[in-house]
Parts: structure tokens; sequence; C-alpha cells
């Protein structure tokens, strides 16, 4: 069990430091590790497009950056960026790829942020089936 209410709320707040002067739709994430550290996270864009990263690999990044390798959940929240929350943000296919390499699919948690105080929540599992992760190799 965790505070799902308080992850969401971290993901909502990190939205603030969105840079997103392209798309305008800033996302931030809350990731929780098993140990109960949060690691926050937002979308940084890049006049060149591709270099941008997801608020979700940003906060996995600094987290694995920083040591951490076992994780719980991550809350995302996304919306215009002049706006509050309005509706899910679903991680795009890159970030439930890196989720694979960290998480346990059957039980890392994914809350999807609607609004303030409102979410929805899936396993990794759920939004990636049958993906591709460290397991695989191992023939
Ligand atoms: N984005 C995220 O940060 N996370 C998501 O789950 C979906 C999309 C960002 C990438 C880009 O900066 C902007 O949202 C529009 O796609």
């Amino acid at each position: 069990m965790f505070n799902e209410k308080r992850l969401v709320e971290e993901a909502i707040r990190a939205r603030k430091f969105a840079y997103a002067p392209y798309s305008h739709f800033a996302v931030g994430a809350a990731l929780l590790t098993e140990n109960g550290k949060i690691f926050s996270g937002c979308n940084i864009e890049s006049a060149a497009f591709t270099p941008g990263s997801c608020a979700e690999r940003t906060a996995f990044f600094k987290a694995v950056s920083e040591g951490e390798r076992a994780f719980r959940a991550i809350a995302i929240a996304g919306g215009k960026e002049d706006g509050p929350v309005r509706g899910v943000c679903p991680p795009c296919g890159v970030c439930r790829q890196v989720m694979m390499e960290f998480c346990r699919p059957e039980t890392f948690t994914i809350l999807l942020a609607e609004g303030a105080g409102k979410w929805q929540s899936f396993t990794l599992e759920q939004l990636f089936p049958l993906g591709f992760g460290p397991c695989s190799l191992k023939g």
C-alpha cells in the first residue's frame, strides 16, 4: 500500500517545471521507489525535437542515476500548459518500454491523473501486455 493521492499531487506539482515551448503540453510525473522515495520529472523539449524527454523518463533517469532500481509506482499528469489537468495522459510507448526495464509488470502501478483528487490506476502489464524486457533475453 502507498499513498496514491500524494503521488498524484506530486505529479501535478511537477508540471510547473515542464519545458514545452513547442507543444505547450505540460506533463509531470512522480515516481515512487520501493524504499519510499519520490522522484519527480517533467517533459523537456528541444528545438531539434528528437532530443526531448517525456516526464516519465526524466523521473526514471533521475532515480536510476542516483542509485535507485526498485520501483513501486508512477503517477502521471498532463494537459495544456495554461490550464489544469482535465483528462488522462497515458505514457508513450518509449516510456512504457523504459518502465519494463526496471519494473515488474504484474505489480508496478501507473496512476493517470484525471484532475485534482481523481485518477485511474493500472498495472504496467495492463498498459504494456507481453512487453519485451530483461527476462525475455534469458531465453
Ligand atoms: N509527453 C510526456 O512527457 N509524457 C507522456 O506520457 C506523453 C507525452 C510529452 C512529450 C512532449 O513534450 C509533449 O508531452 C507532447 O507530446
